[in-house]
């Protein structure tokens, strides 16, 4: 079993390009994020005691996503490849994901981080938009439906998410800043990190981090 980890602050694009990733590897794209919402919008357990959190743009309990991911390692197979998009988020979670990989024999890494400068993440977040219903992402100016507010791939109407408003997304930037980012010295000092540039289109992003796997 093989984690790779996907690193970067909230709009820096990790979701665009686990999406490419995943299939050019081919792999399984875990997004906490997807899964969290996924699980508010069913009322389930861990929904609910998420919801205020990502409401607020703070981080999830540590004991939420760790169950999480426990389950999904539980319910796989020696050889899956997944690509986790938002997890870890503190060295807390990259303990506990240590401790599982010994667990269930799965090596961790890379770990790839993509850079984007502040500006770039406030127009990245300011123009997103998602489809509710098949969870695919859009941006109005640089990654835009074919079809004004329309998902190219299940024709749903597309929303602004939630925390996408400008004091959560301020907030989230902190979140990220204060307890993330110091995971890049994590990987660092594991051997296990590849910084890429962000700032390109999505295919020249995902073609750098293609290079950076390899
Ligand atoms: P999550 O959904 O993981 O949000 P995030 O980390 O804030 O990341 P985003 O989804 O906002 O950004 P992204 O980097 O994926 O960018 P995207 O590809 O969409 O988490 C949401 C919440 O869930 C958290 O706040 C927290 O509450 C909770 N949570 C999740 N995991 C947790 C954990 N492990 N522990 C605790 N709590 C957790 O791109 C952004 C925009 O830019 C899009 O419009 C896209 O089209 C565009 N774009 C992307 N790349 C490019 C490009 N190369 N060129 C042009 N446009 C691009």
């Amino acid at each position: 079993m093989q984690i790779i980890v996907f690193l970067g602050a909230p709009g820096a694009g990790k979701g665009t390009a686990a999406v490419r990733i995943a299939e050019k590897l081919p792999a399984k794209h875990i997004s906490t994020g997807a899964m969290l919402r996924e699980a508010v919008k069913n009322g389930t357990p861990a929904g609910l005691a998420a919801k205020s959190y990502m409401d607020a743009g703070s981080l999830v309990p540590d004991s939420v996503l760790i169950d999480m991911i426990g389950e999904l390692l539980t319910a796989s197979t020696p050889d899956s490849v997944f690509l986790f998009d938002g997890f870890p988020r503190n060295e807390s979670q990259a303990a506990a994901l240590d401790e599982l990989a010994v667990k269930f024999n799965a090596e961790v890494g890379p770990a790839v981080c993509i850079d984007v400068c502040e500006e770039l993440l406030l127009k990245r977040l300011g123009g997103r938009r998602v489809c509710p219903a098949c969870g695919a992402g859009f941006h109005v100016l640089s990654l835009p439906p074919k079809v004004e507010g329309v998902c190219d791939v299940c024709q749903a109407k597309l929303i602004t998410r939630a925390d996408d408003q400008p004091e959560t997304i301020k907030h989230r930037l902190e979140v990220y800043e204060e307890q993330t980012a110091p995971l890049i010295e994590w990987y660092k000092k594991a051997g296990k990190l590849r910084m890429v540039d962000g700032s390109g289109d999505a295919d020249a992003v995902a073609d750098a981090i293609m290079e950076v796997i390899r």
